[in-house]
């Protein structure tokens, strides 16, 4: 598990999978900004087994150990990819700018890697306030990446560099 202040980091676990399933066919939860998503729990269960090393799936805890979201990191070549949402109902509290930063922190400390990015629809201001509290940088938009809500939607492009991030802000501590 990866420690923060407020917020820790854990491993999806196998029987965690129904929990994701639901998470991620949830539209107040997921679907306001990413394309809509119908997946079968079997076909999560192929995706977590089929996984390359290099990606990870975690849960955000609260310190009570209750799951309020969830951050993933996938590699795109020397470069490190993360997504993630919040539980409706705990957003607004800080928690997924305190979850990016430790996973930055994690990702730097134990990858050999140049760059972390996100990408993120235009219009999602949220998410681009708490990369821009992570230390991300807007490298610009890029047009026409997802299709969902009827539309062909442009996302922007956000990343931190090695050397912009040079310690760790907040991980200090792993169980
Ligand atoms: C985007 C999202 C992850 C933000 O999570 P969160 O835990 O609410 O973020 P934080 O509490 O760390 O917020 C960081 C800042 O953004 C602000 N913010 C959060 N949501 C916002 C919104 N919808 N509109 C405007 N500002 C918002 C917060 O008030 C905070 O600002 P402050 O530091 O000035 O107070 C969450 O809204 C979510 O899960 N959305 C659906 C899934 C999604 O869009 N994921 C991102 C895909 S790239």
């Amino acid at each position: 598990m990866l420690e923060g202040k407020n917020v820790n980091l854990r491993i999806v676990e196998k029987e965690d999978l129904p929990l994701v399933a639901d998470w991620l066919s949830n539209l107040d939860f997921f679907g306001e900004y990413n394309p809509l998503m119908q997946m079968s729990k079997a076909d999560l269960q192929k995706m977590y087994d089929n996984k390359p090393q290099d990606e990870g799936w975690f849960f955000m805890e609260k310190k009570d150990g209750s799951k309020i979201g969830n951050i993933s990191h996938s590699s795109r070549g020397r470069t490190q990819e993360i997504g993630y949402a919040v539980l409706p109902s705990e957003r607004k509290k800080g928690y997924c700018s305190e979850a990016v930063t430790v996973m930055v922190d994690y990702l730097f400390l134990s990858k050999d890697i140049a760059r972390i990015q996100a990408h993120t629809d235009v219009k999602n201001e949220g998410s681009q306030k708490v990369l821009g509290k992570a230390g991300f940088k807007k490298e610009g938009i890029v047009r026409k990446t997802a299709f969902f809500w009827g539309e062909w939607r442009d996302a922007c492009l956000y990343s931190i560099l090695r050397e912009e991030w040079k310690e760790p802000r907040i991980l200090t501590k792993t169980t």
